[in-house]
């Protein structure tokens, strides 16, 4: 019987999930609020956050489960990639477990984990499938042939697509992070204004240009009326979003079709994003795909899909020990 411990520190979200057997029983995350107030994460106030959070995370997360932690045959971490200082908490809280309970420590790919979230829950993809993995950090399409084999097919040459949207809403005064804010007002409105469509080579992808697109048409729109986006904020973020999803989901299209793969995902906290869930749902039933996008507990950080991918580590014995040392910017 395997019963894991997973801890998740890579950014603002202090997490820990219970899986036994392979199936999640328990997954708590202690968000932090504070740094909507300056606009973005700040490292430092990050990772004194985690410190204060992690034991009651950890402790909740194994109370729901109903274990004990002498129970417990693993403890798995996210090793990177993320914000070292936030990193670190996590790596040595775990070390330090696993080290006085005398049980083998797993790390985990923070990036990998997204995609892994598929195998949470039914229905599960097989092997090889694409997925856009789509973050405040990341925005990558992987080619996955195995469970810990995957390989990067285009990635971002400058912001990724959460960025898009964090920025972007800042631009309009949103609060950090703004995606889902942005998500939630789109859905009120009409995607009526057009934004500069950026032209990357092959799957890579750009968005710095929409983000400057934006700041362009608001400026010029608030010298007319310095109330547009007030007036106008549901189809401003309809639009914004809108093309952000568009671009997605046009490499994903061309991606399917260089491959000949069939079997598309979405991993990553803009997976969240109904617009984007609702138009690859749609894509798949133009292009014959298979679609799989994760509940939306696995959607944004949360060590409950760090557990899932420790789970396979755990199975091929590939254990980590304590010389290892986080990695702010570990490749998949
Ligand atoms: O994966 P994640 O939780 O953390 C990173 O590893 O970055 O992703 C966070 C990003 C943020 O940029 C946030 O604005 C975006 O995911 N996000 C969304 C939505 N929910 C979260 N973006 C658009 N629509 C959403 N519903
Ligand atoms: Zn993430």
């Amino acid at each position: 019987m395997s019963i894991i411990l997973a801890i998740e520190s890579s950014c603002d979200d202090t997490s820990a999930a219970i899986i036994v057997d392979g199936t999640v029983i328990s997954n708590v995350t202690a968000t932090q609020t504070i740094h909507e107030q300056y606009g973005g994460v700040v490292p430092e106030v990050a990772s004194r956050k985690h410190q204060i959070n992690i034991i009651p995370v950890v402790k909740a997360a194994l109370d729901n489960a109903k274990i004990d932690k002498t129970e417990l045959t693993a403890i798995a971490v996210t090793k990177g990639p993320g914000l070292l200082g936030s990193l670190i908490v996590g790596v040595s809280f775990a070390k330090s477990l696993s080290l006085s309970l005398g049980i083998p420590l797993i790390d985990v790919n923070h990036m990998k984990a997204h995609i892994l979230a598929h195998f949470a829950e039914e229905p599960k993809p097989s092997f090889p499938f694409l997925c856009l993995t789509v973050s405040g950090g990341h925005t990558q399409i992987v080619k996955i042939t195995a469970p810990l084999e995957m390989e990067i097919l285009g990635t971002t040459i400058d912001d990724a697509a959460g960025e898009a949207f964090d920025k972007s809403g800042k631009i309009m005064g949103l609060k950090y992070p703004a995606g889902p804010e942005i998500d939630k007002l789109a859905q009120k409105g009409n995607a009526i204004y057009k934004f500069a469509e950026p032209k990357v080579d092959g799957l890579n992808f750009s968005f710095s240009g929409l983000k400057t697109s934006i700041l362009y048409f608001l400026k010029a729109q608030l010298k007319e009326d310095s109330q547009f986006i007030d007036k106008n904020l549901n189809d401003i973020c309809a639009s914004i979003q809108y093309q952000i999803v568009y671009i997605l989901i046009k490499k994903l299209k061309q991606a399917a079709l260089e491959t000949g793969i069939n079997q598309i995902s979405i991993a990553g906290g803009v997976s969240a994003n109904s617009g984007l869930r609702k138009a690859l749902i749609e894509a798949g039933k133009e292009n014959g795909w298979k679609t799989y996008i994760p509940a939306f507990q696995y959607c944004t950080d949360n060590a409950g899909m760090i557990a899932v991918a420790a789970e396979f580590s755990y199975k091929e014995k590939d254990f980590s020990n304590l010389n290892m040392v986080p990695e702010a910017r570990l490749k998949i």
